[in-house]
């Protein structure tokens, strides 16, 4: 009996996980908050940004659900407070796109935001997983990646940029279209995360067909433009994002907790493109307990998604060097 109890223990002990949002009161990033106190497996919350993460955590820290919730500002030392110990960073600080910006557009604002909280990581939650939903990704997360190699703590398998969101809207829209569940919908999609880079892969999931259907397909990389434009001005998607941003955590929070095939596509350090220049790219990876166990291969594709892949290629190499130019202009 007492056997059991003891097992029981560290199996709970083992899920213990504190969990920093870095742009906690930001559009995303409150509502991503929440999800995240809504989450069983995080035990502690750490809510950071310029303006207004106390609020939030104050806000949130009255759910009754297990997490502890604290918020950090701009007090010296506060930012350090908020990473010490955390498993999990997720990065939604920065700009959004207003009417008629790319994702590229928002490059001058974001990448300083990037790397300054990258360095923060570094020097105070070097192993924590470290997800990045900062746009534009393409870019970001090597800027993140520099960073870390210039503090000696770079590990590829943890550090992840957020593109599930581009998976959740092919899997609504596709369902629209199929009459189908939406939530059963599974659909790959790799490359990057804007525009042209985003490739959907309907050859492999349950409508093959969709493969060649050009206006989908449209739809799915610029989708984000639907709610920039509707917002008109007030920000890009947040609720849908945060919706995303909690499932790539909790997928990764699962796989920490010693949970088997567990699969989501993101936007990683991969081997799969490099002989082209390309050493980030978004694949189905799947994920264990030191964050990526192993990079799935692109698979079979039908000649409309191999076309589409290679369109995305020469931006998603751009969008990685301006990334890594950016970094190596700082030095
Ligand atoms: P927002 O403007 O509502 O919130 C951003 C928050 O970041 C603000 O609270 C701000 O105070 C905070 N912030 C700015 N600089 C900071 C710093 N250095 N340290 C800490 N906090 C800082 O923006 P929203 O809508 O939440 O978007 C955030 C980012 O997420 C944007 O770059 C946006 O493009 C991106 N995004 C990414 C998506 C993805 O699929 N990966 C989808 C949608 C948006």
């Amino acid at each position: 009996m007492l056997k059991i109890q003891c097992r029981q223990f560290s199996s709970t002990a083992r899920q213990l996980a504190k969990v920093s949002v870095l742009g906690a009161a930001g559009g995303i990033g409150q509502s991503l908050s929440l999800l995240l106190k809504l989450n069983p497996r995080v035990t502690n919350l750490a809510l950071y940004d310029l303006r207004g993460g106390k609020g939030v955590a104050a806000d949130l820290s009255h759910i009754n659900t297990q997490a502890t919730v604290e918020g950090y500002d701009t007090t010296p030392g506060d930012l350090e407070r908020c990473l010490q110990g955390s498993d999990l960073v997720l990065i939604p600080a920065g700009v959004p796109r207003k009417p008629g910006m790319t994702r590229d557009d928002l490059f001058d604002s974001n990448a300083s935001v990037v790397r300054d909280l990258a360095d923060a990581v570094a020097r105070s939650a070097p192993s924590a997983k470290l997800l990045i939903i900062t746009n534009p990704v393409n870019s970001t997360v090597p800027i993140a990646a520099q960073v870390l190699k210039s503090h000696g703590v770079y590990n590829p398998r943890t550090l992840f940029g957020v593109t599930t969101l581009d998976a959740v809207r092919a899997s609504r829209f596709a369902s629209e279209l199929k009459q189908t569940s939406p939530e059963h919908e599974r659909i790959t999609v790799v490359g990057g995360h804007s525009g042209l880079t985003i490739v959907p892969l309907f050859s492999q999931s349950n409508h093959p067909d969709l493969s060649s259907d050009a206006e989908l397909i449209r739809r799915i990389q610029f989708a984000g433009d639907e709610v920039v434009q509707a917002k008109a001005g007030a920000g890009s998607a947040t609720l849908a994002m945060a919706l995303a941003g909690a499932r790539m955590a909790d997928a990764v929070l699962r796989a920490m907790g010693g949970e088997k095939g567990v699969v989501e596509s993101t936007f990683v350090d991969s081997p799969l493109y490099k002989d082209q220049g390309i050493d980030f790219f978004a694949s189905n990876v799947e994920l264990g307990r030191d964050g990526v166990e192993r990079i799935l291969p692109v698979g079979t594709i039908d000649p409309a998604e191999q076309k589409l892949l290679h369109a995305a290629l020469p931006d998603l190499r751009k969008n990685i060097e301006r990334g890594l130019a950016f970094t190596q202009d700082k030095k």
